[in-house]
C-alpha cells in the first residue's frame, strides 16, 4: 500500500514553486505554500492566480474548481508552518548552501515520517540529503516548466533513498497525472543533461552574432518542431536559474566546456535581465511574469520594407539535380508562380523527376490543398532539360546535386561560364562550406546557401547561409525569394551545421552517450524529452528516422570543424553504423523496426 499524502508543503514560490503548488491543489491535495517574506508570498499567489485565471478563461478549468483549488492552499511565511505536512518540495534558487540550510531546518521542523524532496535541476540530491538526519527520506522530484502543463517528473533516488520512499513518490506522481522516470543522482538528470548544452550553444550563437534571436528561435521551432526556440526557453526558465544550472553541470559533469555558461548569461543576470519573470531577457515582455513578447529595439523592422531593400527581381529559376531535394524544390518554386528550368543529367532522370513532381502535386489535389487548375499551371511552368546551357538567362540557380564538394565545385564553375551576370547562385548543401563552392566561381558575391529541409514542399524553414564574400544584395534577394515562397528564411553564417544541425546533432549524440553510459534506457530518454520538454520525437526515435549514418556524418563534420571535444561522435553510434544498423531504412537502428 502506497503512503497516502493528504497535505504537502512547497518551499519557494517562484517560477517552479508556484506551478508545483497548482499541480497539487488541482489534484485535491492540501498545500502549505511557504516563502521568505509576505511580499514574496504575494508574488507567488499572483503567479498562481494568473495561471488559474488563464485556465478558466480558456475553458480548461471551471470557476468552482478554481475556487476549490485556491481554498486548498495555505499561504505562509517561514518554514515553521510545515510541521504537519506529509511531504515537502523545495523549490528555492539553485544554490547548494541555501538548499542545505533549508533541508537542515526542514529536518528540525517536519514530523519524523515526512518525506523531504528537492526540485533541484542540477545539484546533488545526495549532498542536499546529508544536511538532514534522515537522508533515506530525501529524494529529488524534478518537475518541468511550466509544472501544470508538462507531463514529466524525474524522480531522483540517491544511494540511500529508501525503496519505499521511491515507490510512494512514484505512486504520487501517477495520482498527479504525471509520467515519471526514476533515475540515479547525476548532474542534470536526463532532460537537463541533454538540454543545457544545446541552450548554452544557442546563446553562444546569439552572443557571437552568428544569427539573430528571432532567427535562432524560428530555426529550431520550424526546423525541428520544438514548442519554443532556445532563447525564448531560456527566458522561460529564468537566466539566473539557467546560469546556476549550467555552472553546476560544468563543475559536476566533468567540466565539459559546453556547459561553461556563455559570458553573456552572467552579464544579463547582473543587469537584472532574468527573462519573463523580470519582464526582460533575450526578449522584452509586456510586464514581469507575462508570456507576451512586445517589440523592442532589436525587433526586426517589418519584413516587407527590409525585403525590398536591394533585392533583385527573380522570375526564372533553374534547379539542378534529380534527387529528393531537387524534386521538392522544383515543386515549391513552380507552385509559387516562378518559371522553372529543371536540369538533370539525362532525359530519363528528367522523366523520373517530372513524374515525382506530378505525383506530389496530385496528392495536393486529392487532399484538397491545390486545385486541378493550379496543379496544371504549376506543371506548365516547368521546363525539363538535360543541359546546363539552358540556364543562360535564369535569374536564380538552386543547386541540389550530390553532397560532394568536387561535384558541386565543378558545377559552380560551369554555371559561372553559362549564367548571365547578376544571377544569384545558390547551393542547398547541408554540410559543406558554402565559401568553397563560391570560390569555384569568379563571382563569389553572388553565391549563397539556401538550405531547404526535407520534404521541401512541407517544411516551412530555409536557412540562408551567407559567406564572408556574399553581397548584401544577394542576401536581400534570397530573403525576398524565401518570403515569396511562403517560407521562413533565417540568415546565418557559413559554419558547419548552420543553425539547426549545429544545435540538433550534438544533443542527439549526447543522448547516445547517455545510453552508452547505462544511465537510462532509450525509452525513458525519449519520454523525458517528449514529456519534459515538448519535443515531437525523442532523440532515439529521431535518430532512427534521420538515419544513423547520416547523423554520424553530420556529427563528424561538426567535430572536425569546431574541434569541440564534447562533439566527438559517440562510439556506440559509430558501432551501430558499422554493424549496418542505420535506423528505419535498414529495419534496425536503436530499435528493431521489423517487428512493428
Ligand atoms: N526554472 C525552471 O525552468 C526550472 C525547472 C525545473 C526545476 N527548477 C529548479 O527549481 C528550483 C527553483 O527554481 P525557480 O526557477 O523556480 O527559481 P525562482 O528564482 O523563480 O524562485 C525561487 C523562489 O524561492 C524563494 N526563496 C528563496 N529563499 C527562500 C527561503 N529561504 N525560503 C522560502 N523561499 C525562498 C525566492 O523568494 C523565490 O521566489 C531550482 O532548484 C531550479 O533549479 C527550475
Amino acid at each position: 500500500m502506497a503512503r497516502e499524502f493528504t497535505s504537502v508543503g512547497v518551499v519557494g514560490l517562484g517560477t517552479m514553486g508556484a506551478g508545483i503548488v497548482e499541480v497539487f491543489a488541482r489534484n485535491g491535495i492540501d498545500v502549505v505554500a511557504v516563502e521568505i517574506s509576505a511580499t514574496a508570498v504575494e508574488r507567488g499567489r499572483a503567479t498562481l492566480t494568473g495561471s488559474t485565471d488563464r485556465a478558466v478563461a480558456k475553458g480548461k478549468l471551471a470557476e468552482a474548481d478554481r475556487d476549490a483549488l485556491l481554498s486548498r492552499i495555505d499561504w505562509q511565511v517561514g518554514l515553521d508552518a510545515l510541521h504537519s505536512v506529509d511531504l515537502v518540495i523545495e523549490a528555492v534558487p539553485e544554490h547548494l548552501d541555501l538548499k542545505q540550510r533549508i533541508f537542515a531546518e526542514l529536518d528540525r521542523v517536519c514530523k519524523p515520517e515526512a518525506i523531504l524532496a528537492t526540485n533541484t535541476s542540477s545539484l546533488s540530491v545526495t549532498e542536499i540529503s546529508v544536511a538532514t538526519t534522515r537522508p533515506n527520506q530525501v529524494i529529488g522530484i524534478h518537475f518541468f516548466n511550466p509544472a501544470p502543463v508538462m507531463k514529466l517528473v524525474e524522480v531522483v533516488r540517491t544511494v540511500v533513498t529508501s525503496a519505499d520512499v521511491v515507490a510512494d513518490v512514484e505512486a504520487l506522481c501517477a495520482r498527479l497525472g504525471k509520467v515519471d522516470v526514476t533515475i540515479n543522482d547525476r548532474a542534470g538528470f536526463i532532460a537537463n543533461a541533454l538540454l543545457f548544452g544545446y541552450l548554452n550553444h544557442a546563446v553562444g550563437m546569439f552572443e557571437s552574432r552568428y544569427a539573430t534571436r528571432e532567427d535562432i528561435d524560428a530555426a529550431m521551432k520550424l526546423g525541428c518542431g520544438l514548442p519554443m526556440g532556445p532563447l525564448a526557453l531560456m527566458d522561460l526558465i529564468g537566466l539566473d536559474t539557467a546560469y546556476e544550472i549550467l555552472d553546476t553541470m560544468y563543475r559536476r559533469g566533468g567540466r565539459d566546456r559546453r556547459h561553461a555558461p556563455v559570458p553573456l548569461i552572467k552579464q544579463m543576470v547582473t543587469a537584472g535581465l532574468l527573462g519573463r519573470k523580470s519582464g526582460r531577457g533575450f526578449y522584452t515582455y509586456e510586464r514581469p511574469g507575462s508570456p507576451v513578447v512586445v517589440p523592442d529595439e532589436h525587433t526586426p523592422v517589418s519584413t516587407g520594407a527590409a525585403l525590398a531593400d536591394g533585392a533583385r527581381a527573380i522570375a526564372k529559376v533553374g534547379v539542378v539535380g534529380s534527387g529528393t531535394m531537387a524534386t521538392g524544390i522544383i515543386e515549391v518554386f513552380a507552385k509559387a508562380g516562378y518559371e522553372v528550368i529543371s536540369v538533370t543529367r539525362g532525359a530519363e532522370k528528367s522523366a523520373t523527376v517530372c513524374e515525382s513532381v506530378k505525383t506530389s502535386l496530385n496528392k495536393g489535389v486529392v487532399r484538397g490543398k491545390l486545385s486541378e487548375d493550379d496543379r496544371d499551371a504549376a506543371l506548365g511552368r516547368v521546363t525539363w532539360s538535360a543541359t546546363l546551357d539552358h540556364l543562360a538567362d535564369v535569374d536564380l540557380v538552386v543547386e541540389a546535386v550530390v553532397e560532394e564538394l568536387s561535384v558541386k565545385k565543378a558545377l559552380f564553375a560551369s554555371l559561372d561560364e553559362i549564367c548571365k551576370p547578376g544571377v544569384v547562385l545558390a547551393t542547398t548543401t547541408s554540410s559543406l562550406p558554402v565559401i568553397d563552392v563560391a570560390m569555384a566561381t569568379q563571382r563569389p558575391a553572388d553565391v549563397i546557401g539556401l538550405h531547404f529541409f526535407n520534404p521541401a514542399p512541407i517544411m516551412p524553414l530555409v536557412e540562408i547561409v551567407q559567406t564572408i564574400r556574399t553581397s548584401a544584395e544577394t542576401a536581400a534577394t534570397a530573403r525576398a525569394v524565401c518570403a515569396e515562397l511562403g517560407k521562413t528564411g533565417v540568415v546565418c553564417g557559413d559554419r558547419s551545421g548552420f543553425i539547426v544541425n549545429a544545435l540538433l546533432f550534438p544533443y542527439l549524440n549526447d543522448a547516445v552517450k547517455m545510453l552508452e553510459a547505462s544511465y537510462s534506457t532509450a525509452d525513458d530518454i525519449d519520454y523525458a524529452m517528449k514529456l519534459g520538454c515538448g519535443y515531437p520525437m525523442g532523440p532515439f526515435e529521431l535518430l532512427d528516422v534521420v538515419g544513423l549514418d547520416v547523423s554520424l556524418a553530420i556529427q563528424r563534420e561538426l567535430y572536425l570543424e569546431l574541434r569541440e571535444p564534447g562533439f566527438a561522435p559517440a562510439p556506440l553510434l559509430e558501432h551501430l553504423v558499422t554493424a549496418g544498423y542505420l535506423g528505419r531504412k535498414s529495419g534496425r537502428g536503436f530499435r528493431d523496426h521489423t517487428k512493428r
